[in-house]
């Protein structure tokens, strides 16, 4: 086979055979199809879709080209968990430690972040001391232990979508929908839970802009994880604005903290208390949400969370401490009325640029910097009120503050935002 006759094959719209999918892959992960070739394949397939047996190859191509891990020393349903990217998504922080909290044992590897969006391992890597990085034993022995494990995704796990997923982010080619499916579900298959609950984003911070997107998306990996025997749900969320109210690594590891100690809003708290239910159904635990909500007011899913830190290597103390950034900024109203947007894409690169995030792979992070909302999308507000706090390593000037002032839309109408806007089983 070659290379270029398969990619000219795609962007004559015609299908590829499984063995011509497993060749590329197979070539792309050994070395032998280069960056080039894949490039201009992964923008065939962007302009030219993939068939559903298509898709299912890939992913399962994908698959094969790293380690499987084997959970099965594990008692119990094993769950996991992914989110197709966010703002301040600080979900995983809390919904793993919560859900292990009723005995069901969560398994996660989870990813950095990139560009607008945040990663699970950066925040957990603003703790002091914390190991993102565990041999398969140790994984799977705090899971034994202690019922829950956030880690790193082994360099062994699904080697094509490393090397894929790095290309795709710098060709624009990222967001197409069998390209993300191949790469969540592969990543999925491959860690090997049981379960899978599966947050697909949708909005203007998520790489699905439209509901019928996100829609066909969230079917496309339901239906691959199912034919290989995982239970898979996916819950369409909104990222039109943040999840809940800090943007940036310590800030949101802060904010977790504060939802488990029963202290976070009531909006975010309830939308993650539905997905911990959903995750618990999944492993056969049925929990009414006032059930689910008990964990988080009497500290058993903290108590979870600190456990997994300890035997992580990360230092509790440290854990509770506040941002050391040396700049804060407060942001207050300009009018009266209500919040009726604040758009996740825009705070996402503000934060971004202050360091919370990363443009490029190889950019350091300034863990302490980021956002804080005092207000979100439906809260009333009176000129002077504290809108957000920035943080940051510099002052920030008139131009930015402008700039962020200008993000904060404020409007007579009320909004009342929905977290979760579809499940999808
Ligand atoms: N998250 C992933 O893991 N892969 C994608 O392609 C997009 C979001």
């Amino acid at each position: 086979m070659r290379a270029v006759d398969l990619i000219q094959k795609k962007r004559d719209g015609l299908e590829l055979s499984t063995e011509e999918i497993q060749w590329l892959i197979s070539g792309y992960t050994d070395g032998s199809v280069p960056d080039y070739q894949m490039s201009a394949l992964a923008m065939a397939i962007y302009f030219k879709g993939m068939s559903v047996r298509e898709t299912r190859d890939l992913t399962m191509s994908m698959v094969a080209s790293g380690q499987q891990i084997d959970l099965s020393a594990i008692d119990g349903i094993k769950t996991d968990k992914h989110s197709t990217g966010g703002v301040g998504d600080k979900v995983t922080l809390i919904l793993a430690p919560l859900v292990a909290s009723f005995g069901v044992p969560v398994a996660k590897m989870s990813g950095r972040g990139l560009g607008h969006t945040g990663g699970t391992i950066d925040k957990l890597e603003s703790i002091k001391g914390y190991q993102i990085e565990r041999s398969q034993e140790e994984f799977i022995k705090q899971v034994q232990d202690i019922g829950v494990s956030v880690i790193g995704q082994s360099n062994n796990l699904v080697k094509a979508d490393k090397l894929l997923y790095a290309l795709r982010d710098v060709t624009a080619t990222v967001d197409i929908i069998p390209l993300i499916a191949s790469s969540v579900m592969s990543k999925k298959i491959a860690a090997g839970a049981d379960s899978i609950l599966l947050d697909v984003t949708v909005g203007d911070g998520a790489f699905m802009k439209t509901l019928e997107e996100a829609e066909t998306l969230s079917q496309t990996m339901v239906d691959l994880g199912k034919e290989v025997g995982r239970q898979t749900v996916a819950v369409i969320t909104d990222m039109s604005q943040p999840v809940g109210r800090a943007i940036g690594n310590r800030l949101e590891v802060l904010e977790a903290l504060e939802i488990m100690q029963g202290k976070g809003r009531v909006d975010t708290t309830n939308f993650i208390c539905e997905l911990a239910q959903i995750m618990l159904r999944l492993a056969g635990v049925d929990k009414s949400l006032d059930d689910v909500e008990d964990h988080l007011v009497n500290g058993k899913a903290l108590e979870k969370f600190e456990a997994m830190v300890l035997a992580q290597g990360g230092d509790l103390k440290d854990l509770y401490r506040p941002s050391s950034s040396p700049y804060i900024t407060p942001v207050y109203a300009q009018t009266d009325g209500y919040i009726t947007e604040l758009p996740a894409l825009e705070f996402g690169l503000f934060a971004m640029k202050l360091g919370a995030g990363r443009a490029v792979k190889t950019d350091p992070l300034d863990y302490e910097s980021g956002i804080v909302f005092d207000k979100k999308v439906g809260d009333a507000v009176k000129t002077g009120d504290l809108i957000a706090q920035i943080y940051s390593n510099e002052k920030i000037s008139q131009n930015r503050l402008t700039e962020f002032q200008k993000n904060v839309k404020i409007g007579g109408v009320q909004i009342k935002p929905k977290e979760i806007i579809k499940i999808i089983s």
